[in-house]
């Protein structure tokens, strides 16, 4: 018999009837059912926060403007996310967040990819009329991955969340008070000093352009940008990765939220690691060493040169004289047919692979 509480319960989103999951939030049931509602402090990978209010809707016998975010549904529940009361508290939240924004979106690395500047377009929102101060750069450190620029910080706390729920890291918490309250290392310390490990998990959670990536400024706008989705060869894991491309350069990468088993998470391998892909270093033909210098060979030469070398070793010294690292960059498959080569062919199980990377 179906437990009661595998059972969805039955509800109205803007006049329309939807089954809603038990126990899930107004918002996920929104996205669901396809109904759009602006978020900003929202990442599905972290626990609801109900921090910037873009998300309040109207539910009938509920005072106020509840966030959806933070919302759970129930039978019968009866919800308006779109109305002209709704679209102008929206409009003032902006107009609140724009208040002290820089808006320099000319040249921010985040014009095309900001929720924020998304938002105050879908609302209307091209300037504000709460003047006062404004936040200053922030004068940064000399890391060559993250840029940090305050002055577009919302205060939407997703760094310090997934930092800490996601990374276990807390490199991040809320500095200061009122108006100067800013995300920041404790004493204001540089990343590095900090335990940050540089995985870029505060970046992709970034609504705006407070936290962006150093490799990719002034590589191309968002939307000159190709993407190219593949799976990330750095270990077994095998994370789902985007790479972000411009006249064939990787100008960045990120993780889609809704698919892989990553789920928009990359470390900093898979996040910053992609810079062998165009160094003048890498190789593209095999090398072997003649008189103490690598010079190019073909792969038949090469070929005979590994064969050879292995025969002189084991013939001299016996096969456990011989050892085979495989690669974490090859398939399954390679890696399968490598060890068996070494184990089969050599003779010998001193075989291992390079996945502790
Ligand atoms: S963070 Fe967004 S709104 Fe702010 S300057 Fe950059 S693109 Fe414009
Ligand atoms: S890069 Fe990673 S570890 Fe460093 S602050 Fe961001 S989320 Fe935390
Ligand atoms: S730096 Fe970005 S993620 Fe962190 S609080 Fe500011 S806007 Fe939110
Ligand atoms: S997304 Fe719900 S309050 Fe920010």
């Amino acid at each position: 018999m179906k437990d009661s509480s595998d059972m969805s319960l039955g509800m109205s989103i803007d006049g329309k009837h939807v089954q809603a999951e038990p126990g899930s939030s107004v918002l996920d049931t929104c996205r669901a059912a396809g109904i759009h509602i602006p978020t900003l402090c929202h990442d599905p990978r972290l626990e609801p926060y109900g921090g910037c209010r873009l998300c309040i809707v109207q539910i009938e016998g509920m005072r106020g403007f509840p966030a959806a975010c933070t919302t759970r549904v129930a039978e019968g529940m009866v919800v308006t996310t779109e109305s002209d009361t709704l679209r102008g508290l929206r409009r003032t939240v902006v107009e609140l967040l724009i208040s002290d924004h820089q808006l320099d979106c000319l040249t921010c690395d985040s014009a095309g990819a900001c929720a924020l500047q998304d938002i105050a377009y879908d609302l209307g929102v091209a300037s504000s009329p709460f003047q006062g101060d404004r936040h200053e750069p922030h004068p940064g450190d000399d890391n060559p991955l993250i840029e940090r620029d305050y002055s577009k910080c919302i205060a939407c706390g997703r760094c310090v969340r997934i930092c800490s729920e996601v990374q276990g890291c807390d490199v991040y918490g809320y500095a200061y008070r009122g108006f100067e309250m800013l995300p920041d290392t404790a004493f204001g310390a540089t990343l590095a000093d900090s335990g940050c490990e540089f995985c870029g998990q505060c970046v992709s959670s970034c609504p705006v352009g407070a936290l962006t990536d150093r490799m990719r400024r002034f590589a191309g706008r968002e939307w000159e940008l190709a993407r190219t989705e593949t799976v990330c060869g750095y270990c077994g894991v095998g994370c789902t990765i985007e790479f972000a491309h411009k006249d064939g350069v990787i100008t960045g990468a990120t993780a889609p939220l809704e698919r892989g088993v990553n789920r928009g998470n990359l470390c900093a391998k898979g996040r910053y690691g992609y810079g062998f892909v165009a160094s003048p270093e890498r190789l593209t033909t095999p090398l072997i060493k003649r008189d103490g210098q690598f010079v190019a060979a073909s792969w038949d030469e090469a070929f005979v040169a590994v064969a050879r070398g292995i025969k002189n070793v084991t013939t001299k010294h016996g096969p456990d004289a011989f050892g085979g690292i495989a690669s974490a960059k090859c398939t399954n498959e390679e890696n399968f047919l490598f060890q068996k080569m070494i184990r089969a062919g050599v003779g010998t199980n001193n075989v291992d692979h390079c996945a502790r990377l």
